[in-house]
């Protein structure tokens, strides 16, 4: 089919080539955000006196019928064009003749697909920040049910001292409000129109660029219109915020993994969100876990693709700048998808309550509280440390635990060991007493589900 800018050509261009140059079956998505730039700049345009206000106004009417007639499925995107901006352009000149073809005065593709992107991206924005918030809400949940659940707590995967469940699922829920927070600070700074930079230097026209901004909820405009078609650094800083988030979704999953297999038995998935083995019928797979897991490194790599994209691109607009697309939508629906699976995986788990007490109970996770309680006594903390350890080396010894060790036993290896050691290395006792802001005794775990509640009702 005959190209738009033909007219300077005499020959057609290739198949091969013009299927590689199409954008149109991914950009596509975006024909709602390109028909209301549209709408916003043909008012404008009849607002100024740019065009004939009867015809923006039948340009605005037909761009709406159009628009219906995508979404009632009336209207496929089969007409060959290049990318949507050509389709939607080529789709009203074939309904209004000439006064379609006005609708591209005072603009080029290349402010358009910068304004559709964000416009876009504004949304998927949005919609994901929602599900930041289900999943907070659905750990939140497992957190109130689990505020005395003892656990261990690990560091470099040895038991190290305990914690409530409740504390360990509401670091996720914290680190996650870091990730609604670094959504929201992106979008601010994406909220401006290039709507009007047209090609790159601007136009000759007396358009109203503060006007189209206000139409399409933008807080202001692009100030340089060189900048405003070149760069992509809200696609880089989305795909960013998008990649810290999967890497926090990908570490939840692979403690879920851990915490579901035999090892551990720490909690049960629900047999809804696990698969079995088409040859071992034992098999109750996470398979949700670890897919979110891999699929972590699909966002890492179109975070990579954006940047690679970018880093050696001369100004203003260069066509690898279409690549932009295909990378932020992968990005985006793979964020939504893993978001919606990990709340619902979380909200259906089973906590297996004793087997996460009859882990604390073995490892010498107490081995700390023994030493303050030393301290406590007025030993230096060095020395506290230095005799625990031989206590724990004489229980390994004995195949026993601190709780177990006799009295007698304890007085060999320092005289200020009293009988009252055994209630303070209890491990409710370990876990109540660490009530410092942060800790995961109940009265500071308590504010910390304050905050995050806080933080949803914001
Ligand atoms: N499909 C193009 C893109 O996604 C639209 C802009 C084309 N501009 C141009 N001058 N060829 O980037």
């Amino acid at each position: 089919m005959k190209k738009m800018w033909a007219g300077r050509f005499s020959k057609e261009l290739d198949k091969a080539a013009d299927d590689f140059n199409s954008s149109l079956k991914f950009d596509c998505k975006m024909y709602k955000q390109d028909i209301e730039g549209s709408i916003a700049h043909a008012s404008m345009l009849g607002a100024k006196g740019i065009i004939p206000s009867e015809e923006s106004e039948k340009i605005i009417d037909t761009l709406s019928d159009i628009l219906s007639d995508i979404e009632n499925g009336v209207l496929t995107f089969t007409n060959g064009a290049e990318d949507i901006h050509m389709f939607v352009e080529q789709e009203l000149t074939k309904r209004l003749g000439d006064t379609g073809k006005r609708l591209h005065t005072a603009r080029s593709r290349n402010d358009q697909v910068a304004t559709d992107i964000r416009l876009y991206l504004r949304d998927k924005t949005d919609e994901t920040k929602k599900l930041i918030l289900s999943l907070i809400t659905s750990l939140l949940q497992k957190a109130k049910e689990n505020t005395k659940t003892v656990m261990p707590g690990y560091t470099h995967l040895q038991r190290a001292q305990p914690i409530t469940f409740a504390h360990h699922l509401l670091s996720y829920a914290f680190m996650l409000t870091r990730d609604f927070d670094r959504l929201e600070d992106a979008k601010k700074r994406m909220n401006y129109s290039p709507l009007g930079c047209c090609a790159l230097s601007g136009t000759t026209y007396d358009t109203d660029r503060e006007m189209t901004a206000e139409k399409l909820g933008f807080d202001g405009v692009v100030l340089n219109s060189v900048d405003g078609v070149s760069d992509r650094d809200f696609c880089v800083e989305l795909l960013s915020a998008l990649s810290i988030l999967m890497m926090h979704l990908s570490r939840l999953s692979e403690e879920i993994i851990l915490w579901s297999s035999w090892e551990f038995k720490f909690v049960e998935l629900d047999d809804s969100f696990t698969t079995g083995s088409s040859i071992m019928p034992q098999k109750k797979n996470p398979d949700m876990a670890e897919l979110i897991r891999g699929k972590t490194g699909r966002v890492y790599g179109d975070l990579v693709t954006m940047l690679t994209v970018l880093k050696g691109l001369p100004l203003a607009y260069n066509k690898d700048m279409q690549e932009d697309k295909e990378a932020i939508f992968d990005a985006f629906e793979t964020a939504l998808m893993c978001l919606t699976i990990a709340a619902q995986m979380i909200e259906t788990m089973t906590v297996l309550k004793d087997n996460m007490y009859k882990a604390a109970q073995e490892g010498f996770i107490n081995a700390t509280d023994l030493a303050d309680y030393l301290v406590k006594k007025g030993v230096p903390f060095r020395s506290a440390y230095k005799t625990v350890g031989q206590t724990v080396a004489l229980c390994i010894e004995k195949k026993t635990v601190l709780d177990s060790l006799p009295i007698e036993e304890y007085k060999k290896l320092s005289d200020v060991f009293e009988s009252d050691l055994y209630s303070e290395i209890k491990l409710e006792t370990c876990v109540e007493k660490r009530i410092s802001q942060g800790g995961t005794g109940e009265k500071s775990v308590e504010k910390q589900i304050k905050f995050i509640e806080d933080f949803l009702n914001k």
